[in-house]
């Protein structure tokens, strides 16, 4: 926790083309600064630097952000160590913040269970190298399985004796509580109190964090007794989070940056052995499926990832239902099968680091023409089953988010399968349409709940005996797992547009000195912000997409927070300033999306009217705003006309009766609307 005071002094002495600097050449153009992108593969420099906003843009990847979110991306580092970084670099003394007592104890909670975790750890460790039994089964048991002392020291392993030697009486003999012994799950506590070991007579496998602290552990029986379980793990705790660990990631975070690729195996072992062979680039879901708390923390270090399973048929139906959902993350999947009676431990410890690298070249391939060869053993001619390979095929493709991906894969599968670009491409585009309308119409519904944007009409509406139009409509549940996605893609252009005015001349007056001469009186003078605001007040309406929600909340947060008294430029440099030092890293990204377009825009619309922009917002603004309103009109409007479509079906009159009143008076609405836009 860095103090507000000290996060200000970093940012201050921060100059965005020094910090890009250290890691890339940089070369002056005009008012930026110019350089390869180290985001993405560049040929040439696409990156430029603008020391007067702090900012940085590929305008190639699209990648931007200010000089701490270039250290983020670039060291893979959190916010906070972000900070710390510039910190260091520009000699400034971070202070942490003071804690309230709530956050303290749970700090002290959190570093507790890490630290018996750690005690834990050594402790197997200890029983494995220097105990009589830890060594005549444990030690032997990892030597017989090929591991060499450096790897079993590398991984931490360990032992867990059978009683009375427990790690409840030696830990608790040492100072350290029961309670965060339970509460780190290494034990359990039993109905009549008593407080016992979770794991005894196993091998241990201890789970590390992605920063090496130990987090839990996989315990595995050495008896090949069928009613024991192979392996005990540890469930979830404070400190660990199954679905969002992933085993191995510590002790390979740095091989896989460096190979620009993630291999995933199913098990501990597998990973250690692959890990000794040489390959250290593994890591293991553990058992699970792959979930997207593990796919994105793989994301961080690559965007490529390759599978590899047992070659038996579980494992292969693992490998496919691993595929869609690394797909969908925008990551590039590979699969490699192994021969069938392997799986990756028994497989590297066989064979040489240049075999199985060999191998693994070899064998590595795409998803389609993995999915296409697993479907074609099983099926062979059948034309039937052949058509719905395709459609399989061909939904995997629709869920990857990047165009140009998605039409490398469409050539591929026109390729293999003798059809044209175009069918497939169809296919997809209505997969992806169907999809957009889903949530279109999710989003609707929900948008139908706002009060609309009427309420001028609402006394013609009592006219004719009506209620308001918003309807109680069913909410449905949010399904998108990011929050930022465009929910409502009808009212995203408008909400971006005013949101862009907002945040370039929020400070301005709408009408300049040469409007006013036509009459509108001094009082009436009003700015950019204030329009706004009040114009959607007016209507109750509320931004539909919550990224440009944020954005407006953020605006008049920050502006509530600014002198009476400021000269526009200054007001709008602080505006502009405030937003190019968002923590917030998707907030940040948009607002400097616009902020790194103005120039230009400025420039043509200079060249087509001869006229700043910011002259002209007397007449864009409000514009801009009726759109806005006639877009949500609209929406109104179709969503009556399928329930009018809905009653119809029914046969219920009276229901429908009122919905056409409705939607006539709606049209009327639109129609003002539109006489207004055209008149301005
Ligand atoms: N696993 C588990 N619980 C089980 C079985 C398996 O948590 N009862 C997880 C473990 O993480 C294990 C992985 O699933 O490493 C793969 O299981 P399996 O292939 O059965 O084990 P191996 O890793 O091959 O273990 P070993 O080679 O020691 O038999
Ligand atoms: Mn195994």
């Amino acid at each position: 926790m860095i103090d507000r005071t000290t996060k200000d002094k970093i940012l201050a002495a921060t100059r965005i083309e020094e910090v890009v600097g250290d890691f890339i050449a940089l070369k002056r153009r005009g008012a930026n600064w110019w350089g390869i992108c180290p985001f993405h593969q560049d040929k040439r420099p696409s990156l430029a630097v603008s020391p007067s906003k702090g900012i940085f843009k590929c305008f190639a990847c699209g990648e931007s952000g200010n000089a701490v979110s270039f250290v983020m991306k670039h060291e893979h580092l959190t916010y906070a160590e972000a900070l710390k970084y510039l910190a260091k670099k520009y000699h400034i003394e971070v202070v942490e913040k003071e804690e309230t007592p709530e956050e303290i104890a749970s700090r002290l909670k959190h570093e507790s269970l890490l630290v018996v975790s750690e005690f834990a750890q050594k402790y197997f460790q200890d029983v494995l190298w220097n105990d009589e039994q830890g060594r005549a089964i444990g030690l032997s048991y990892f030597h017989e399985r090929k591991f060499t002392d450096e790897t079993i020291r590398k991984f931490g392993l360990g032992y867990t004796p059978t009683r009375p030697h427990t790690l409840i009486k030696d830990a608790t003999a040492k100072g350290y509580k029961e309670e965060y012994l339970v509460d780190a799950g290494l034990c359990i506590r039993r109905e009549d109190g008593s407080v016992v070991d979770k794991f005894y007579d196993r091998v241990m496998f201890p789970i590390y964090s992605i920063s090496g602290r130990v987090i839990a552990f996989g315990g595995r029986t050495l008896k090949s007794d069928k009613s024991v379980a192979k392996y005990v793990n540890t469930a979830g705790t404070e400190i660990y989070n199954k679905s969002e660990s992933l085993y191995g990631i510590f002790q390979a975070k740095n091989a896989i940056i460096k190979a620009d690729k993630c291999i995933l195996v199913e098990g501990y072992a597998d990973v250690i052995s692959m890990h000794q062979q040489g390959i250290q680039n593994v890591v293991a879901s553990s058992g699970t499926s792959l979930t997207i708390g593990q796919i994105r923390l793989i994301k961080r270090f690559t965007s490529n990832i390759t599978i590899i399973y047992d070659g038996d048929a579980a494992g292969i139906k693992a490998a496919v239902r691993g595929t869609d959902l690394v797909l969908e993350e925008g990551l590039n999947v590979r699969i490699v099968v192994l021969p069938p009676e392997d799986d990756p431990d028994t497989f590297a410890q066989a064979r040489s680091t240049t075999e199985i690298l060999e191998y693994l070249a070899e064998n590595e391939r795409d998803f389609i023409s993995f999915k296409s060869d697993l479907a074609e053993t099983d099926m062979a001619a059948d034309p039937l089953s052949r058509s719905k390979l395709i459609n399989d095929i061909i939904g995997s493709i629709a869920v990857v988010p990047d165009a140009i991906l998605r039409k490398e894969y469409v050539e591929m599968v026109a390729e293999r399968f003798r059809q044209s670009d175009a069918d497939i491409l169809a296919k997809i585009t209505a997969i992806r349409d169907e999809k957009k309308r889903q949530t279109q119409l999710r989003e609707r519904s929900l948008e139908a709940q706002l009060p609309p944007a009427v309420s001028q009409e609402t006394s013609a509406a009592e006219d004719f005996g009506l209620e308001p139009v918003s309807e109680s409509y069913v909410q449905p549940e949010p399904v998108e797992t990011n929050p930022y996605v465009i929910t409502n893609p009808l009212l995203a252009v408008q909400e971006k547009e005013l949101t862009d005015y907002l945040l370039r001349f929020g400070s301005y007056p709408l009408h300049f000195e040469k409007d006013m001469l036509y009459g509108a009186m001094p009082a009436e003078r009003i700015d950019v912000e204030t329009y706004i605001r009040e114009a959607l007040r007016d209507d109750d309406i509320v931004f539909a997409n919550r990224l440009y929600r944020e954005l407006f909340d953020e605006y008049y947060a920050f502006a509530a927070t600014l002198p009476q008294e400021m000269e526009i430029r200054e007001r709008q440099g602080a505006i502009a300033r405030h937003f190019a030092n968002l923590e917030n890293q998707t907030l940040l990204r948009e607002s400097l999306n616009l902020a790194f377009d103005d120039q230009e825009l400025t420039v043509k619309v200079y060249r087509d009217t001869l006229e700043p922009e910011e002259q002209r917002l007397g007449d864009t603004v409000p514009k801009s705003m009726i759109l806005y309103k006639l877009r949500i009109t609209e929406q109104h409007c179709s969503d009556l006309s399928a329930q009018i479509s809905a009653a119809q079906r029914d046969g219920d009159d009276a229901t429908l009766r009122d919905l056409v009143q409705r939607l006539s008076l709606l049209n009327k609405v639109k129609l003002q609307f539109s006489k207004e836009l055209k008149r301005l």
